[in-house]
């Protein structure tokens, strides 16, 4: 991927990605030697992986397990989205849902430790 955006003669490299694309703005700052490149990104992978589908996992599960928080979070979705694709406009309406996401949070949260402690008040 870095070899990739580095190529000058790459002519799959889009306008769009040499804009917008992480490795290609990580690249432009020339603050990032390749080695950092790789293992920011090998730390995304790891910890952005399984956390959210744990707990899309788990919160189906326990709404599958209730039906009727089931029925009322459809019914939300159906009124709210209709027929056509979520769109991150639709996002503020879907309270119902929210809340399911977070209590699936709450329950379920799939890393619980934070590796801070603070040293001085603040
Ligand atoms: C429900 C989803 C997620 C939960 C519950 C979660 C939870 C956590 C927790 C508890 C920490 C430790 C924070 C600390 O010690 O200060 C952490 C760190 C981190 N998470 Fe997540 N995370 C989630 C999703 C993601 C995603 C999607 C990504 C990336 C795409 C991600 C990337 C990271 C990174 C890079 C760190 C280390 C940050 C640092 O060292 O400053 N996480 N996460």
């Amino acid at each position: 991927m870095i070899q990739w955006n580095k190529d000058k003669d790459n002519k799959a490299n889009t306008e769009s990605n040499k804009k917008y694309g992480l490795v290609a703005n990580m690249l432009k700052t020339g603050k990032y030697a390749d080695w950092e490149i790789i293992n920011i990104f090998i730390n995304l992978v790891v910890a952005g992986g399984e956390t959210p589908a744990l707990v899309c996992c788990k919160t189906l599960a326990a709404m599958i397990a209730n039906p009727e928080v089931m029925k009322k979070a459809v019914k939300e979705v159906d009124d709210v989205i209709g027929d056509g694709d979520c769109e991150v406009r639709h996002l503020p309406d879907l309270e119902y849902l929210d809340c399911c996401i977070k209590e699936g949070l709450r329950r379920y949260a799939p890393a619980t430790i934070v590796g801070r402690s603070v040293k001085q008040d603040v």
